[in-house]
């Protein structure tokens, strides 16, 4: 949905990702592009069995114009790597695709999209989504959770579920962000969460193995 005082997403009515992504680059939704470096759209293939959703770019996915390659996207590819899953064989994305940010100092704090800034963006995430027909989405994180499922939802409560009440065709399991993890203060909660969230991506992927092809 269009926020007040801004054009609707310019989603192409058909094409590829590529063509996606490229028409994404004129996206004035929501005041977060006058702020952005790069649009960060997701990357992989149109044929991948597993969506991967964060909730939108940070400073050095913002300068790099590509998701998850700072410190929360270690964290990713270390639980990839841990789950087994090979992460050229999965489409990462966000729910937003401008970093919000606020200045502080010399550095450009990460700031939370509002819930507007969130539906603006949507469109993007349900045409990759609609391309990509995968077998299961991963939200990581509540932003991810409630662009996907249209509520909010307690990571802690309904983590390592496979909730097949269905998004654009596709079960979802909702777990940590990456982020989360890093934040974590007590040593004991990053490793219970990191434990969590590969758990959550070996699920992903025997709900992948089980689809027929
Ligand atoms: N956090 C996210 O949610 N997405 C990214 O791409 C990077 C950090």
């Amino acid at each position: 949905m269009a926020l007040k005082g801004y054009p609707p997403a310019p989603v192409p009515g058909k094409g590829s990702l590529k063509d996606l992504k490229e028409a994404a680059e004129d996206c004035h939704a929501c005041p977060l592009y006058k702020t952005a470096t790069h649009v960060v759209f997701g990357e992989g293939s149109s044929r991948s069995k597993i969506v991967i959703i964060g909730e939108q770019p940070g400073d050095k996915e913002d300068l790099a114009g590509e998701p998850f390659v700072g410190p929360a996207g270690s964290m990713l590819d270390y639980c990839l790597e841990k789950a087994g899953i090979p992460r050229n064989t999965v489409y990462v994305t966000n729910a937003v695709k401008h970093f919000k940010w606020t200045p502080q100092g010399k550095i450009r704090l990460h700031k939370k999209p509002s819930a507007g800034e969130v539906k603006a963006c949507k469109p993007w995430l349900e045409a990759e989504l609609g391309k990509i027909k995968p077998d299961v989405i991963i939200a990581l994180g509540a932003t991810a959770a409630l662009s996907v499922l249209g509520k909010a939802t307690a990571i802690t409560k309904e983590r390592g579920k496979v909730m097949e009440q269905e998004a654009y065709g596709s079960p979802v399991i909702v777990s940590w962000h990456p982020s989360a993890i890093l934040r974590s203060i007590r040593s004991e909660d990053t490793e219970q969460k990191r434990e969590q969230l590969i758990e959550d991506l070996k699920l992903a992927a025997k709900v992948a193995l089980k689809k027929p092809q």
